[in-house]
C-alpha cells in the first residue's frame, strides 16, 4: 500500500535566498505525487510558476499559503493526517519507511533554516534521509520517492497541454489539440 494524499508544508523562509530552493521544493512536490504544497512566505512569484508548469504540464497540484504552521499542522492532524518531518536528526528512512507506506495520508514537514523545536513534538514521524545535514530539496524528493516505491511516475497529469513520450533518443513531446 502507499499514501493516499500527500501534501508538503515547506517551513520558514530565508527571503530573496531561498526564493529558488521553495520553487524547486514546490516543483519536486508536484512532480513526485503530491497534490498541495503549503507555505508560509506568501511569494506571488513561486505561485505563479507552478502555475503555469501546471498548465502546460497538466494536473491539479495547488499552492496554499499560512501565517501561521502550528494551526496549519493542528488542523491537518485533526483530518487524519500523520506528519512527516524531514530532519539529519529523525529516525533513518531505511527503518521507518515501511512504516510510513501504511499511512493513508501524509502531511511533509520540510525546513528552510532552523525549524522551530516544537515541531519535533508535533510530528508523527521524525525521519532523516541519512544522518548528514544536506539540502530539504532532495530530502524530500528521496523521501516521496521512498513511500511510493516509484509509482509516483507512472502518475497522469490530466489536461496537460503537452504530453512527454518517454524516447531513447531526442524529444517526443505530443501536443494536446483540445488545449489552446
Ligand atoms: C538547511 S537544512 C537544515 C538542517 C537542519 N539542521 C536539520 O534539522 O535537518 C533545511 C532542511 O533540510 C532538510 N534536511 C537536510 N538534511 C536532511 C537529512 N539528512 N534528512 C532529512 N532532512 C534533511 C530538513 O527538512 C531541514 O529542515
Amino acid at each position: 500500500m502507499i499514501p493516499m494524499v500527500i501534501e508538503v508544508v515547506r517551513i520558514g523562509q530565508r527571503i530573496v535566498r531561498d526564493d529558488r530552493v521553495t520553487t524547486h521544493i514546490a516543483l519536486v512536490a508536484r512532480a513526485f505525487g503530491a497534490t498541495t504544497i503549503l507555505m508560509n512566505e506568501v511569494n506571488l512569484e513561486i505561485k505563479e510558476t507552478l502555475e503555469k508548469i501546471s498548465d502546460t504540464w497538466g494536473g491539479n497540484f495547488s499552492i496554499e499559503f499560512f501565517d501561521s504552521w502550528k494551526p496549519i499542522i493542528r488542523k491537518k492532524k485533526e483530518n487524519g493526517f500523520k506528519v512527516v518531518h524531514l530532519t539529519m536528526y529523525g529516525e533513518n528512512i531505511n527503518e521507518i519507511q515501511s512504516n510510513l507506506k501504511k499511512e493513508e495520508n501524509l502531511l511533509i514537514v520540510v525546513g528552510a533554516e532552523k525549524v522551530p523545536r516544537e515541531i519535533f513534538k508535533f510530528a508523527d514521524y521524525n525521519v532523516g534521509i541519512g544522518c548528514q545535514p544536506h539540502s530539504e530539496i532532495s530530502a524530500l524528493a528521496i523521501l516521496l520517492d521512498r513511500i511510493q516505491d516509484g509509482n509516483q511516475f507512472n502518475k497522469i497529469f490530466l489536461n496537460a497541454k503537452r504530453k512527454i513520450i518517454p524516447t531513447k533518443k531526442g524529444k517526443n513531446v505530443v501536443m494536446n489539440e483540445t488545449r489552446d
